[in-house]
C-alpha cells in the first residue's frame, strides 16, 4: 500500500530535487583558450559546473567526495578527466556514461573502496585507465575493464588489495604501460597478467610479497616478464638470498631491462642477484634510489657472466657504511662490459684511476651532481693520460670544479670527445689559452660565474651553452656554432651575429636587454630560432613595430619561446604590457607627420576663423574696443591735468560736429554759415536777442595735424560742450565717425558731461532697422535721444535751424 504513495512522492520531488540540486553546484570557469580547465586545489566539495565544450578538465587536489549521476552530464568532447587527490568515495554507476570521448582517466588517491565496472561501460574511447592508491581489495566480481578495447596505459592497486583473479584484466589486451600497487597482496592468480601482450613497461611495487610470498612474487613477475618488457620494480627490500628468488622468473623469460627504485638492498644481496642474473642478456640496469647496507663485498660473484650489461644507471645512491665499502674494483668483472654509466647525485668525490683504468668500453660517462674538485678529477681521468679512450660524452655538470684549464688539460687527450657538460660548477674566469680535443662539438658551462669570454673557447664547437653566468659581452667568433645559450647573464645587446656564421639557435632571455631590431638579426645569416624573452624592453615605435611585424612571419627568424614573454618594461605606462598587443599611437611613432599635419589644420582654422571674424566685423569691434580703451587712458590722463589748471578754459568749443566725409558739402555750405555766421532775417525779430554765433569743432579745420586720429576725436569732443552727428546712409558707413559716436556715448555716460550732449540730425530718412545691429549704440541713442531732421522743404529749414540753436544753447541757459 506504501509503494504507490513512495513513487508519487519520488516522482513529484525528483525534478525538485534535480533543480535544487544543479542550483546549488559551483563552477569553475578556469578554462583557458584550447578549453583545457584547470579546476584543482579549488577547495570545491562537489563536481562544479564547467563548460560543455572542456576538452580537458582537471579537478586533482580538491575535496569531491561523489560523482552525482549528472554532475558530468553533457560532456560529450571531454579528452581527460582527472579526480586525483581528492576524497571520492561514490560515483553513480551512470555518472561517466555521457563521456563517449574521454581518453584519460585519473582516479588515483581517493577512497573508493570497490570498483564497478558499470563505470567504464560506455568509455570506448578511453586509453588511459589510473584507479591506483584507493582502498578496495580487489578489482570486483565481474570483468571491469572489458569494454576498454582501446585501453593502453592502466594503473591499479593500493595499499588494500588482496587480490588478483585472472579474470580480473580479461578484455586488456595490449598496453604500453602497465602499473600495479600491491604491496599487501595475498593471492594472485597466476596467470592474470599473462594474457596482455604485447606488453611495454610494466611498474610493480611488490614490497610485501618479495619479503613474504616469494611464490606470489615469482608468479607475478612471470606473467608479465618478456625480453623486450622493460621492468621497473618499486619500493623492494632485497636483503636475504630469499629475496631475490623472484628473479628467477625474469632471468628465465630473458628480461633485458630492469629498474629499480626506492630500493634497499644489502650487498649480499647484490650478489645473489648477480648470480640470479647470471649468463641473462640483460643490458639495461638502473637503479634510482637505493639505500646500500654491508661493506661492499661482492667479489663471490665475480665468476657470474654479465657480457651483455651496455649501461649502468645509478642515482641517488645512499650507502650507509661508505667508509667501510672497499671498493668498486671487486666489480671488475661488470666494469669491461657496459658503455654508459652514470652515477648521479651518489656523493662521489673520486673515483680511482684504477677503476677508470677497467672501464675499457666505455663511452658514456655521467657524474653529475657529486663531489668532485680538481685535484680528485686529476685522479679520476688518470691525470690525462688518455685512459677512457672511447669516451665521446662526459657530464661532470654540479660538482665543485673551480680551474677550467684544469679540466681542458685533462680531457685533450680523449680524442673522441664531442660532449662537455661542465655546467654548474664554481669556475669563476677563463684563461686566456685552453687545449681541447679537435673533436669537441658540445660544451655546457652554464650556472658558473664567468664574467668574460676568452680565445679559451674552442672554435670547433657547435653548440655552446653560457647560460647563467654574468657575462657582458661576447667577441669571440665562432665558425661552426650552430646553438648558443646566453639567458640568464647581462647582455645589454644581440652579440655581432658575423661571429656566428652558422648559427641557428640562439637564446638569450633573462639579461638585460632593452630592445633588437631588424638590422640586429640581418647580421646573423642562417638564424631561424630566437628566444629574446623576459628581458626589460624599451617599447619605443621601432622596437614594437619591428617586434609585431616579425611576430606575424615577417621575417625568417621565428621567436620561439612564445609572445608572452616578450613584455614591456618602460615607458612607465606601458610596464608589464605584453609587447605583441602595444598599439602605436600617431602622436608618438609618427611625430613629424603628426606635427605637419597638425599644423596645416591649425593653419587652415586660422584662416577659417579669421574669415568668419571678418565677415562678423570681429575686427571692427576690436579696433573700436583698443580705441576706446586708449581714449578712456589718455582722457583720464588730460582730466588730471586739467583739473590742476582751470577747466574752463578747455571748454572752447559749443559743439563738435561729427560727420561723414561724404556730407561735407552739407555741413560746409549749410551748417557751418548757419551757426557760425547767424543772418539777420525776421525771425528773429520774435526772438529778441540777436542769434549769437556759436563756434563749431570740425576735425577738417580743427584737428592737430600729426596727432592720432582717436585722439583727436576724443580732445575735440572733451573741448566741445555738444557733440553733433550728422545721420545719413553715408555715416553709418564710415568708420571715424562711429567712433565718434562710440565716444561720445562714453562721455554722455561717463557722467562728466550733461544729459544731452549728444545731439542727432537726420540729413535723410532713417529707420532704426536701417542701421546695422553691431552698432547698438547708435541705435540706443536713437531710441533715447530726440533727433532733429532736416526737413526735404525748404521753407521748414528755419524751424529747423531754431530747433538745432536751441537745442545748443540749452545748457547755457540752464548755467
Ligand atoms: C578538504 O577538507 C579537509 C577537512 O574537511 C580540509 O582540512 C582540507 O584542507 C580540504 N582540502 C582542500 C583542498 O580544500
Ligand atoms: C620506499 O620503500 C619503503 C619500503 O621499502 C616504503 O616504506 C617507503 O614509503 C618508500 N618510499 C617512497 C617515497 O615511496
Ligand atoms: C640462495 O638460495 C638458493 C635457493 O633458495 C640456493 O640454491 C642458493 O645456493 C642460495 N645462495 C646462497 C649464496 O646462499
Ligand atoms: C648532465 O647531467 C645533468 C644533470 O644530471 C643533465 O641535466 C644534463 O643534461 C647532462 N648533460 C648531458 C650532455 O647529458
Ligand atoms: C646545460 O646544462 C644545464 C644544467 O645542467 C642544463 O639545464 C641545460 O639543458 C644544458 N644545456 C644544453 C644546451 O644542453
Amino acid at each position: 500500500m506504501g509503494q504507490p504513495t513512495n513513487l508519487y512522492f519520488t516522482l513529484l520531488f525528483l525534478p525538485l530535487s534535480l533543480c535544487w540540486g544543479q542550483s546549488s553546484h559551483p563552477s569553475c570557469d578556469r578554462c583557458d583558450l584550447r578549453l583545457s580547465c584547470n579546476c584543482s586545489y579549488g577547495g570545491f566539495t562537489r563536481v562544479p559546473t564547467v563548460t560543455d565544450r572542456a576538452l580537458t578538465l582537471d579537478l586533482s587536489f580538491n575535496n569531491i567526495t561523489v560523482v552525482n549521476v549528472d554532475d558530468l552530464r553533457g560532456h560529450m568532447q571531454l579528452r581527460a578527466l582527472s579526480l586525483h587527490g581528492n576524497r571520492l568515495a561514490v560515483i553513480h554507476p551512470s555518472a561517466l556514461d555521457s563521456l563517449w570521448s574521454l581518453e584519460e582517466l585519473d582516479l588515483s588517491d581517493n577512497q573508493l573502496t570497490a570498483v564497478n565496472h558499470k563505470w567504464f561501460s560506455k568509455l570506448g574511447a578511453l586509453q588511459e585507465l589510473n584507479l591506483l592508491n584507493n582502498p578496495y581489495s580487489c578489482l570486483g566480481s565481474s570483468p571491469v575493464f572489458q569494454r576498454l578495447v582501446r585501453l593502453r596505459r592502466l594503473g591499479f592497486g593500493g595499499p588494500a588489495l588482496e587480490e588478483v583473479k585472472r579474470r580480473d584484466l580479461s578484455g586488456v589486451t595490449q598496453l604500453e604501460e602497465l602499473t600495479v600497487h600491491a604491496n599487501n597482496l595475498m593471492r594472485y592468480e597466476s596467470g592474470a597478467l599473462a594474457d596482455v601482450w604485447p606488453l611495454g613497461r610494466v611498474t610493480l611495487s611488490l614490497h610485501g610479497p618479495f619479503l613474504t610470498n616469494v611464490a606470489l612474487a615469482s608468479a607475478l613477475l612471470d606473467d608479465v616478464s618478456y625480453p623486450e618488457t622493460p621492468i621497473v620494480l618499486e619500493n623492494l627490500l632485497l636483503i636475504a638470498n630469499q629475496s631475490v628468488q623472484p628473479f628467477r622468473a625474469t632471468s628465465r623469460r630473458r628480461v633485458r631491462h630492469i629498474t629499480f627504485r626506492n630500493l634497499s638492498m644489502s650487498d649480499e644481496a647484490v650478489v645473489d642477484f648477480l648470480v640470479v642474473m647470471d649468463g641473462v642478456p640483460l643490458t639495461f640496469l638502473s637503479v634510482d634510489g637505493v639505500i646500500l647496507t654491508g661493506s661492499g663485498r661482492w667479489e663471490k660473484a665475480s665468476w657470474s657472466d654479465h657480457k651483455s650489461i651496455d649501461e649502468f644507471f645509478v642515482r641517488n645512491v645512499v650507502a650507509l657504511n661508505v667508509f667501510s665499502f672497499v671498493s668498486f674494483l671487486q666489480l671488475q668483472f661488470l666494469l669491461h662490459y657496459p658503455r654508459k654509466v652514470s652515477v648521479i647525485n651518489s656523493q662521489v668525490f673520486v673515483m680511482p684511476c684504477a677503476t677508470s683504468k677497467l672501464l675499457v668500453n666505455l663511452q658514456y660517462l655521467d657524474l653529475s651532481d657529486n663531489l668532485l674538485t680538481d685535484m680528485t678529477l686529476v685522479e679520476t681521468l688518470c691525470d690525462g693520460n688518455s685512459t677512457l679512450k672511447d669516451l665521446r660524452v662526459l657530464n661532470i655538470s654540479g660538482n665543485a670544479l673551480k680551474s677550467l684549464s684544469t679540466v681542458s688539460w685533462l680531457v685533450v687527450k680523449l680524442s673522441k670527445l664531442t660532449h662537455l657538460d661542465i655546467s654548474r660548477n664554481a669556475y669563476s674566469s677563463m684563461p686566456q689559452g685552453c687545449s681541447w680535443p679537435s673533436t669537441l662539438r658540445y660544451l655546457n658551462i652554464s650556472r658558473a660565474k664567468l664574467t668574460t669570454i676568452t680565445p679559451c673557447l674552442p672554435a670547433t664547437l657547435e653548440v655552446l651553452d653560457l647560460s647563467n653566468n654574468d657575462l657582458k659581452g661576447f667577441i669571440l667568433a665562432l665558425p661552426a656554432l650552430r646553438e648558443l645559450h646566453l639567458s640568464g647573464n647581462k647582455f645589454l645587446r644581440l652579440p655581432p651575429g658575423w661571429l656566428f656564421p652558422s648559427l641557428q639557435t640562439l637564446t638569450i632571455q633573462s639579461n638585460t636587454l632593452n630592445m633588437f631590431g631588424r638590422s640586429d638579426l640581418q647580421s646573423y645569416r642562417r638564424l631561424q630560432s630566437l628566444q629574446v624573452g623576459q628581458n626589460k624592453f624599451v617599447c619605443s615605435c621601432d622596437f614594437v613595430a619591428f617586434f609585431q611585424s616579425s611576430i606575424k612571419g615577417g621575417g625568417d627568424v621565428h621567436l620561439t619561446d612564445g609572445e608572452e614573454s616578450y613584455v614591456c618594461d618602460s615607458p612607465l605606462y606601458r610596464q608589464g604590457e605584453p609587447v605583441g598587443r602595444v598599439s602605436l599611437s600617431i602622436v608618438e611613432c609618427h611625430r613629424v607627420l603628426f606635427v605637419s599635419v597638425s599644423c596645416g589644420v591649425a593653419l587652415f582654422v586660422l584662416i577659417l576663423v579669421c574669415v568668419l571674424l571678418w565677415r562678423l566685423h570681429a575686427f571692427w569691434y576690436l579696433k573700436m574696443m583698443w580705441a576706446w580703451l586708449k581714449a578712456k587712458h589718455s582722457s583720464r590722463r588730460r582730466r588730471r591735468h586739467r583739473d590742476r589748471a582751470d577747466s574752463e578754459a578747455l571748454l572752447s568749443f559749443d559743439a563738435f560736429v561729427s560727420y561723414s566725409e561724404r556730407d561735407a558739402s552739407w555741413v560746409e555750405n549749410f551748417l557751418v554759415p548757419e551757426l557760425e555766421e547767424p543772418r539777420d532775417n525776421g525771425e528773429d525779430s520774435v526772438n529778441p536777442r540777436s542769434p549769437r554765433p556759436l563756434t563749431l569743432c570740425l576735425h577738417k579745420r580743427d584737428f592737430l595735424p600729426g596727432h592720432w586720429i582717436v585722439d583727436n576725436i576724443m580732445s575735440a569732443m572733451e573741448r566741445s560742450r555738444r557733440t553733433v552727428f550728422i545721420l545719413s546712409e553715408n555715416f553709418v558707413q564710415s568708420d571715424w565717425c562711429r567712433y565718434e559716436l562710440d565716444f561720445s556715448h562714453f562721455w554722455l555716460f561717463d557722467g562728466n558731461a550733461g544729459g544731452n550732449a549728444a545731439i542727432l540730425i537726420m540729413l535723410e530718412p532713417l529707420s532704426k532697422d536701417d542701421i546695422p545691429k553691431r552698432f547698438c549704440k547708435l541705435r540706443k541713442l536713437m531710441s533715447s535721444t530726440t533727433y532733429l531732421e532736416w526737413p526735404q522743404e525748404e521753407e521748414r529749414t528755419g524751424e529747423f535751424w531754431r530747433s538745432l540753436r536751441n537745442a545748443l544753447r540749452e545748457e547755457d541757459e540752464d548755467d
